[in-house]
């Protein structure tokens, strides 16, 4: 890891950005220059892109980041999202036009999961930095191309892992370098989404495997990295089992989308996406372009993912981890335990969004059970501060140093992408182990 003032030394064009760390370094670093604040472009103006990095990242990171472009296939959005974000810079369709015009130093990437590692894999060839958002990549294809991309190019990609920022996720960490539960011998991981978290992944883009890699990906490779984070070893080998019980063809109607639906009395999951000023600006006002229906119907018969997940990992310092996921459920959660040879570790979050309550346990055997305080305060916004926290790392670099490893790089993007793809791989082929190592050439 490059310092601080190494990489401040590093003009804005010769950059040559090979960690996260040096990205956040270089424009942290370059600060107090406006002519060498980073040059950021945007791939993919949704929610994500336009709520989490374009409005929060332009209002408070306006001395260290310059946005110099907007891309997205949907000519409407790109241009809304612009207005809302505040910037007046150039807008694309089209990623190389973008980046050949703009001449960004990093990329943000922010487009539906399964297009991730097109625009990482051209950032590197254009010898742009490549930041994206979760899930790096949705099959082994698309892991190994990144992988071969960034063995060519010498950069590497940076991997917005916002979950291993949360006030308790971190306490985990941290009680776990510590050894606080001796070694630990195995990990239970069970993740409840309610039939409005739950629900929503079932409305749009998501609910096709070719678009998410299932929630076993998409949204699990959060679960996973952090697993692989808190353990510091690799996944091996996956087996798991995975249906459609709840959503998608179980029901008696359906509709095309909640607004136009005959049925939207009677279906309890139904949706009023004109309740949401920013998302009737960003998705209905734009749906001429592309037909994307934010309210699509959560009963749509296309649905190809699964509702119900189970899947058993074991690791390379011999852990089995024991994940479920469930999203139908009357309350959102999480439930998290490591059992060591000196203690458990029970990691406990009740309720979702602003009405969350979580408490890290931790009993020795033969010994105390004991909460344990949290330190450091949640920071606002959303997940719970971890998006604040998230922004900081990759644009101030901080914290610097970096005790708890936060920064994640195209490894840990692999990995946690590698154990939902094993998973659903696995329940493809009825519940066959899969080794990591039969995927990709990591
Ligand atoms: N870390 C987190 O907590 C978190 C939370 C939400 C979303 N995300 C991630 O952010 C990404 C976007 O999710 P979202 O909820 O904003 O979705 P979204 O549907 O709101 O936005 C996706 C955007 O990508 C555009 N797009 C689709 N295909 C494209 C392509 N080939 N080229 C360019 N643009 C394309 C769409 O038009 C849309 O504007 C996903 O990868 C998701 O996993 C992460």
């Amino acid at each position: 890891m490059q310092s601080q003032k190494h990489s401040a030394l590093l003009s804005r064009r010769n950059f040559v950005v090979t960690t996260g760390a040096t990205l956040a370094a270089a424009s942290s670093g370059a600060a107090s220059q406006s002519s060498k604040r980073l040059r950021l472009a945007l791939v993919g103006t949704g929610m994500r892109g336009t709520l989490t990095w374009g409005i929060p990242v332009a209002k408070n990171y306006s001395d260290v980041v310059e946005f110099v472009g907007l891309c997205d296939i949907n000519s409407k959005r790109v241009k809304m999202s612009r207005e809302m974000i505040g910037v007046n810079v150039p807008v694309f369709t089209d990623f190389d036009e973008m980046v050949k015009t703009t001449r960004p130093d990093a990329v943000m990437i922010t487009t539906i999961c399964a297009t991730h590692y097109r625009y990482i894999v051209r950032s590197l060839e254009l010898g742009v930095h490549p930041i994206t958002e979760k899930a790096m990549c949705t099959d082994e294809q698309q892991c190994q191309a990144i992988l071969d991309a960034q063995r060519r190019s010498g950069r590497n990609v940076t991997v917005t892992f916002n979950a291993r920022h949360g006030v308790e996720d971190k306490k985990v960490k941290q009680l776990l370098m510590e050894r606080a539960v001796g070694d630990v011998i195995a990990v239970d991981f069970h993740e409840y989404l309610n039939t409005s978290h739950g629900a929503d992944y079932f409305r749009r883009w998501h609910r096709l495997k070719e678009n998410s890699g299932t929630l076993l990906v998409h949204k699990a490779c959060h679960h996973f990295d952090q697993a692989n984070w808190w353990l510091e070893s690799d996944p091996v080998e996956v087996s798991a089992w995975g249906q459609l019980k709840y959503y998608g063809h179980n029901n008696s109607f359906r509709g095309t989308h909640c607004r136009a639906c005959p049925y939207r009395k009677q279906c309890k999951l139904y949706y009023d996406v004109t309740k949401n000023p920013q998302f009737v600006k960003l998705y209905v006002d734009c749906e001429s372009e592309d037909g994307y229906l934010r309210d699509g119907c959560v009963w749509a018969e296309s649905t190809n993912i699964y509702d119900s997940m189970s899947v058993r990992v074991r690791y390379r310092n011999g852990v089995i981890l024991t994940y479920t996921a469930n999203t139908y459920q009357p309350y959102e959660g999480q439930s998290i335990s490591f059992m060591g040879n000196k203690g458990r570790l029970d990691y406990q979050t009740f309720g979702g969004g602003g009405h969350k309550v979580s408490e890290v346990r931790l009993t020795r055997t033969f010994g105390k059970s004991e909460i344990v305080p949290m330190t450091e305060q949640a920071r606002a916004g959303e997940h719970g501060g971890a998006d604040a926290g998230i922004r900081d790392l990759v644009f101030r670099n901080l914290p610097n140093p970096d005790p708890l490893s936060l920064r994640a790089g195209m490894r840990a993007g692999a990995l946690s992408s590698l154990i939902g793809i094993a998973a659903y791989r696995s329940i493809e082929q009825n519940g066959r182990l899969v080794r990591i190592n039969d995927l990709v050439k990591l």
